[in-house]
């Protein structure tokens, strides 16, 4: 038996596995985030903590006996957070998610000094590790004077479980710190950051060992003695390991809180100025890359909170098939924008809204928009020669059929559907312990999900949503001009 551990934003996933990756048992513990202030977001390590202990009480709860078999735990996470630690091992300060753009002058800064694109292969996003421990050390000194170590996210897990700072490719190619070609740090970048070389975690591979779980801990967590903890990898590249997207033309879209268009790629092709961003893979000499928009179901739950209604009952609203584009556009800027406008400042509109326009015309509005802005994100990807030519949909609004309707359509490739079960970033965790522990190959066990169906484009309607797509394209200028 195997553990998946995923920390996601809003909760966290165990997964119980296993030999095969196949599902025992799932348990699932919400997690706060709090925002202080405009533009912060902020989780405390220790609630990630407690989530864990309530995640396996859980889970000895529902698959009675079923911790005695662990032989390994992987790991997933949140990715770009930072989470610093004192030289006794104490948390210094919550941690600075991915999502928290207070850093946005800093991160302006370091994205113009001469390096961090070449050697990061990508722009220095707000969200990103490097320029929010920079604010740190601006803006509140007696606490960056104490970081002893600082860590993503889910490896403050493996740091709790085994006592060793460890972090892995994937997760560590996000804090614009490593070299993301030559898969390690680098002390340039680290130098011209503040930072020094002893304060970063040793890197590990995604299957790499990181150590045992300490024995009082697991006597505490119910699992037996010698179980071991595998690197893991970032949400995304985990999420890919979890539905097989490995290899040159495998990808995925998640349509989620974030809306992510995902490709594997064989070898490490940055192009920063496209802002797509460019990762190292969970898995050994393999790289991903993918355009990031901030809110795709967050723009439809945006406009669910305003009509009163269930996002599922605005996407009902419009059936399963779709028509030609509205009149209306939407933008989905509301909280600033990665791929392909790197704009923390620009703001969401509706264009061309009439005394009729209703919420359903404001839906299908939000929908198009949404799946215009992975359309760019597509866009950026094939500059840097990704070739995606069919994409799996996860994420919550990859239920709604017309949705996926839209985005076969925009993207002009077969979307297909996964059957229900679990194919996420806990999945891709797990599989990472399965290959890192039980020896298995990536390849034999992270496969694809089966297909419950393919949604083609609707040629009949691509000329003009190609059109509607060249006037949402048009309208970003102005918006970035007028805030
Ligand atoms: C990726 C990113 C998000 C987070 C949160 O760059 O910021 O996908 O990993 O899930």
């Amino acid at each position: 038996m195997y553990i998946g551990l995923d920390l996601g934003t809003s909760g966290l996933r165990a997964l119980l596995v296993d030999d095969e990756a196949a599902v025992v048992g799932v348990a699932d513990v919400p997690l706060q985030t709090a925002h202080a202030h405009p533009g912060w977001s902020e989780q405390d390590p220790a609630t990630w903590v407690a989530a864990v202990h309530s995640a396996l009480a859980e889970l000895r709860m529902t698959v009675p006996g079923g911790l005695a078999g662990v032989k390994g735990i992987g790991l997933s996470g949140h990715m770009h957070g930072a989470t610093m630690i004192d030289a006794a091992g104490a948390i210094v300060r919550p941690c600075m998610l991915w999502n928290d753009t207070r850093s946005h002058v800093q991160a302006a800064r370091l994205d113009a000094t001469p390096g961090f694109r070449e050697i990061s292969g990508n722009i220095v996003f707000p969200g990103f590790t490097a320029p929010k421990v920079l604010w740190v050390a601006e803006n509140e000194p007696e606490t960056f004077a104490k970081i002893d170590k600082v860590f993503l996210p889910k490896d403050y897990l493996s740091y709790w479980l085994t006592g060793r700072a460890v972090s892995d490719m994937s997760d560590a190619a996000g804090t614009s710190w490593l070299d993301v070609g030559a898969r390690d740090w680098s002390a340039d970048l680290l130098e011209k950051s503040g930072m020094r070389p002893d304060q970063m975690p040793d890197l590990l591979e995604g299957t790499g060992i990181v150590g045992e779980v300490k024995p009082a801990l697991a006597a505490e967590l119910g699992l037996p003695s010698g179980v071991l903890v595998v690197a893991g990898g970032g949400d995304n590249a985990a999420a890919a390991c979890g539905v097989g997207a490995l290899r040159e033309g495998d990808g995925f879209v998640s349509l989620g809180t974030s809306g992510v268009l995902l490709a594997a790629r064989d070898g490490f092709a940055p192009k920063p100025e496209s802002a797509v961003h460019t990762f190292c893979h969970a898995i050994p000499d393999t790289w991903y890359q993918m355009g990031v928009i901030l809110a795709a179901t967050d723009s439809l739950n945006w406009l669910a909170r305003i009509a009163g209604a269930k996002p599922a009952e605005l996407t009902a609203a419009l059936g399963d098939s779709i028509t030609a584009p509205g009149l209306v556009r939407f933008l989905p800027y509301l909280s600033g924008e990665r791929t392909p406008h790197n704009d923390s400042a620009v703001r969401g509109a509706f264009t061309g809204l009439s005394i009729g326009s209703d919420r359903a015309d404001l839906t299908r509005a939000v929908l198009e928009g949404v799946s215009f802005a992975l359309r760019d994100s597509l866009e950026a990807l094939k500059s840097t020669g990704a070739n995606l030519n069919r994409v799996l949909a996860i994420g919550g609004g990859a239920q709604s059929r017309y949705w996926v309707e839209l985005l076969a359509t925009i993207l002009d490739m077969p979307v297909d559907l996964p059957q229900k079960g679990e194919f996420g970033a806990a999945l891709g965790a797990a599989r990472l312990a399965v290959c890192g522990v039980g020896g298995a190959s990536p390849a034999e066990v992270m496969t694809p999900p089966a297909i419950s169906a393919t949604i083609d484009p609707r040629s009949d309607l691509q000329a003009a949503y190609e059109a509607a797509y060249a006037d949402f394209a048009a309208s970003y200028p102005a918006l970035k001009a007028h805030p």
